[in-house]
C-alpha cells in the first residue's frame, strides 16, 4: 500500500510507501492520505500522530511530476484544492502530529511536513520548494505555511530561488524543531512524549489558539485565546492539575 496507517503504543505512524518513486505524492496517494487522516481522527487511543516516508533517502520528493505534467489545467486546480484540504485535516485532528524528515522533502514534501505540527530531521534531511524550476510554485499551502514559520523574507528566498535547504540551517531558521541523529522514529516517540502525558483536550486548544495566531490581527487572536483558555481553565483536568499542584502531587490528567 502506498500509504500506511498503524497503531503504536500511544501513536499513529502514517507512512508513505512508494520508495521507488522517494514517495512522490500522485493524486490517489493524496486521497490515500486524506483517508488515513479520517481514521485517525476517529482513533479513540492515541496521543499523537507520526508521519514518515518509506527507505533512507526521501521523506517526499513532492508532487508526482510525471502524473502532473499529463492532467489538464482544470485538474491542476482541483489537485492543488485536494493537495490543501488533505493537509489541512493535520491542523484539526484531535492529536499533534510530527513529522519525520528522513531525506529529500521537495515541494509537497516539504509540505506536508509544514503542515503538520512539528518536524524533527535527520541530518541528512533536505527541504526545499524547488517548483520555481519546473515553471511552477508551490500548491499545497508552502506560500502560506513556510513564511509564518520561517518569516516572508526566507520564505520568499527559498521558494524564489528554489534552493535546498539543509537540516542544519533548516534548525537554525525554525523550519524543524530539532535536527536528531540515529533512529528518528525512538526520536519521534520521545519528541511527542514530552508533551503526551497531558491532557489531550488541553493539548488542542493550546494547539488551535497557536496556529489562529498567524491567521488574525492581536486583538482577535487575544480574543480567542481567552474563548480557548477559558474552555481549558473549565476542565476536570483543570481542576486535577491545579489541585495537584496544592497537594504537591503529580497530576493525573483524564482527558476531559
Ligand atoms: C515523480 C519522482 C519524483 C517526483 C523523484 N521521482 N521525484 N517521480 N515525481 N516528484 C522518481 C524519479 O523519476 C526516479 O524514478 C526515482 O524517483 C528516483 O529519483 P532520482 O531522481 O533518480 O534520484 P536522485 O538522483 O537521487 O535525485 C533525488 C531528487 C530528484 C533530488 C529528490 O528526484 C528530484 O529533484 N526530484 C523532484 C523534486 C521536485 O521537484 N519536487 C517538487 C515537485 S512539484 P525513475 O523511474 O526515473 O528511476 C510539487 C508541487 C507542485 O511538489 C504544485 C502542484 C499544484
Amino acid at each position: 500500500m502506498p500509504v500506511e496507517l498503524k497503531k503504536d503504543g500511544d501513536f499513529a505512524v502514517l507512512t508513505l510507501n512508494r520508495p521507488e518513486a522517494l514517495n512522490a505524492l500522485s493524486f490517489s496517494i493524496l486521497g490515500d492520505i486524506g483517508r488515513a487522516l479520517d481514521e485517525v481522527a476517529a482513533m479513540k487511543d492515541i496521543r499523537a500522530l507520526l508521519v514518515t516516508g518509506a527507505g533512507d533517502k526521501a521523506f517526499c520528493a513532492g508532487a508526482d511530476i510525471k502524473e502532473l505534467r499529463n492532467r489538464p489545467l482544470i485538474d491542476q486546480k482541483r489537485g492543488a484544492e485536494l493537495g490543501q484540504s488533505v493537509f489541512a485535516k493535520l491542523g484539526t485532528l484531535p492529536v499533534a502530529s510530527v513529522a519525520l524528515v528522513n531525506g529529500y522533502a521537495f515541494g509537497g514534501g516539504s509540505e506536508l511536513a509544514l503542515a503538520c505540527t512539528f518536524r524533527l530531521a535527520s541530518p541528512n534531511a533536505i527541504f526545499g520548494l524547488p517548483e520555481i524550476k519546473l515553471g511552477l510554485i508551490p500548491g499545497y499551502g508552502g506560500t502560506q505555511r513556510l513564511p509564518r514559520l520561517v518569516g516572508e523574507g526566507r520564505a520568499l528566498e527559498i521558494i524564489m530561488t528554489g534552493r535546498n535547504v539543509k537540516a542544519d540551517e533548516a534548525e537554525r531558521i525554525g523550519l524543524v524543531n530539532a535536527v536528531v541523529e540515529g533512529d528518528l522514529m525512538q526520536a519521534g516517540r520521545d519528541f511527542a512524549g514530552k508533551f503526551t502525558r497531558y491532557s489531550l483536550p488541553v493539548l488542542e486548544f493550546a494547539r488551535r489558539a497557536v496556529q489562529r495566531a498567524g491567521d488574525v490581527t492581536l486583538e482577535e487572536g487575544l480574543r480567542i485565546e481567552a474563548d480557548l483558555s477559558t474552555l481549558a481553565y473549565r476542565t476536570a483536568d483543570a481542576e486535577e492539575g491545579m489541585a495537584a499542584f496544592e497537594e504537591k502531587r503529580k497530576a493525573e490528567f483524564r482527558d476531559g
